[in-house]
């Protein structure tokens, strides 16, 4: 049998916007626990939980002072404990988030740097430098907006890629690397399957500390030769951890969150000493135009089978413009999202599913600026509105806000319309997202060849995507604007799912995903 991982459906719960048990507006891993019959019913395989660590929240918990330890807003230590130990009953299994490229400010041993000399033991576990003068060490950029370098009360600078409450640790000192390691066995010895692990492609960083050159950006897919993204120093660390992960029993498993900029260089990651898998911004940043979504599969397939590695495939997560809005928004974009539920969840390998996405929940756009938390949106002036507008709390039940998030309000206020959205009102509508997602999954279950089969692609017109998964199953998008005849292949195939209706003769409309069984 395969490891469960090369196929599994994730489903990632952004704990502070999933649901709260105390009133405090806040998500909790209480919440979370009381949610699993949800998730089982949805039919996803497992869930990776971001980060709930004593934290001073100054990235929403990515910014962790305590690696082995339960922030009290989010639950106890007991309650993560739990939490593994009931999924796992729900037959769900369970993903933390580590956060290694760096710690919280917090961080017992960040402070200690501040209180310790430069060029003590206690400042080498970070990127403390001398600056050039009055100026910085080099010009590099955080990828929230402003300079990646802060200056101490002694004169040196320390890097921060993302946020200054975010020091950067040194990845060539031994220190950090058996601190991780002991991490991880922490957390596997209590029973968690694996790890996602954040900005796995950061932590070296070119020694001499050039600056960023033109072609260079301090965020996103990163090209080769960078100075301190996707550097190649960064696989040792990878080669530690998996030989960890191997001495677990039970496919214990790693997801690498990785920005890349060429598919290959992903997949040096995920060699079979490494990293088990990675999210694929490829396909996640492609427009919905059925040829770029095409070359996103092919690529990305074809440079992880090079190493033996399966594909992931991903819409949205809690960094990115939810996809319904992405896809244009509005019906638009629903019948859009609805669409490429069915290719990503027809698509050899693993699947992301972001909470609220099976709700078809929208960006939440005219958040006020006050209540905006993402760093980036106070670093750029508002340049840039931030994350806040994917992470808006999720509607369950009821016809006004907070929808059942909890018993006291949420912590960012949710639209009045989002009450055609609850997760109560969408179950047993056979027309709701959610009865598409769940639909979906339960025949991704049952059916051998979306678990095993090969991809071919079928000849179809233009803006169609047509494609087997080995022997009987078929899959057709029409990602074009005009109404498509089903492909030849599928005369004698059974309708099985679609996502919008479909003509008697086969032919799709718009925007429509279906998918057949011969
Ligand atoms: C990752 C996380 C993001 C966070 C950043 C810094 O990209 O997904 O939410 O802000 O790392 O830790």
């Amino acid at each position: 049998m395969d490891a469960w991982w090369r196929r599994s459906v994730i489903y990632q719960v952004y704990v502070r916007s999933f649901a709260d048990s105390d009133g405090d507006g806040i998500g909790d891993l209480p919440g979370v626990r009381s949610r699993l019959p949800y998730l089982r019913d949805l039919g996803v395989d497992a869930l990776w939980i971001n980060p709930f660590y004593p934290s001073p929240q100054a990235d929403a918990g990515y910014d962790v002072a305590d690696y082995r330890d339960v922030d009290p807003r989010f639950g106890t230590l007991a309650d993560a404990e739990a939490l593994i130990r009931d999924a796992h009953a729900h037959g769900l299994r369970v993903l933390f988030d580590l956060v290694p490229n760096h710690t919280s400010e917090e961080h017992p041993w960040f402070r200690a740097a501040l209180a310790a000399p430069p060029g003590s033991r206690e400042r080498a576990r970070y990127l403390f430098r001398d600056g050039q003068g009055s100026l910085p060490p080099n010009n590099w950029q955080s990828a929230f907006g402003g300079r990646a370098w802060s200056r101490v009360a002694d004169g040196q600078w320390y890097l921060h890629l993302f946020a200054p409450q975010q020091p950067d640790l040194d990845w060539t000192n031994d220190e950090v690397r058996a601190e991780f390691e002991a991490i991880l066995r922490f957390w596997f010895d209590r029973g968690v399957d694996g790890f996602r692990i954040d900005v796995a492609h950061g932590l070296a960083k070119d020694p001499e500390m050039p600056d960023l050159g033109a072609g260079h950006a301090p965020s996103g897919p990163a090209a080769t030769g960078h100075p301190h993204w996707d550097l190649d120093e960064v696989h040792d660390v990878y080669r530690a951890w998996r030989r960890i992960s191997d001495g677990y029993p039970g496919d214990r498993t790693f997801v690498g969150e990785i920005w890349v900029a060429d598919p290959a260089r992903l997949a040096r990651y995920l060699r079979p000493d490494e990293l088990h898998t990675a999210f694929n911004f490829t396909f996640l940043l492609a427009p919905w135009d059925a040829k770029a979504l095409r070359a996103a599969v092919d690529e990305s397939i074809q440079a992880l089978s090079a190493v033996g590695a399966p594909a992931t495939w991903v819409l949205s997560n809690h960094d990115v413009v939810r996809h319904v809005t992405r896809y244009g928004g509005g019906a638009a974009g629903v019948r859009r999202a609805r669409a490429a539920a069915l290719l990503m969840l027809a698509l050899p390998g693993g699947a992301y599913v972001y909470q609220g996405e099976e709700l078809g929940l929208p960006e939440v756009e005219d958040l006020p600026d006050e209540l905006r938390e993402d760093p980036s949106f106070r670093r750029t002036r508002g340049a840039e509105t931030g994350r806040d507008g994917c992470r808006v709390p999720l509607p369950w039940s009821g016809t006004a806000p907070p929808f059942g998030f909890g018993p006291g309000g949420a912590w960012l206020p949710q639209p009045a319309g989002w009450a055609e959205l609850t997760a109560d009102r969408q179950t047993g509508d056979p027309a709701s997202m959610l009865s598409l997602y769940r639909a979906a999954l339960r025949h991704r279950a049952a059916l051998p060849a979306l678990a095993r089969g090969a991809l071919t692609w079928l000849p179809a017109a233009d803006g169609v995507l047509a494609f087997r998964r080995d022997p009987d199953f078929f899959c057709v998008v029409n990602a074009g604007e005009r109404p498509a005849a089903a492909p030849s292949d599928l005369r004698r195939a059974r309708l099985l799912l679609a996502s919008g209706p479909v003509a008697g003769d086969g032919t799709l409309p718009p925007a429509t995903a279906a998918w057949y069984v011969s």
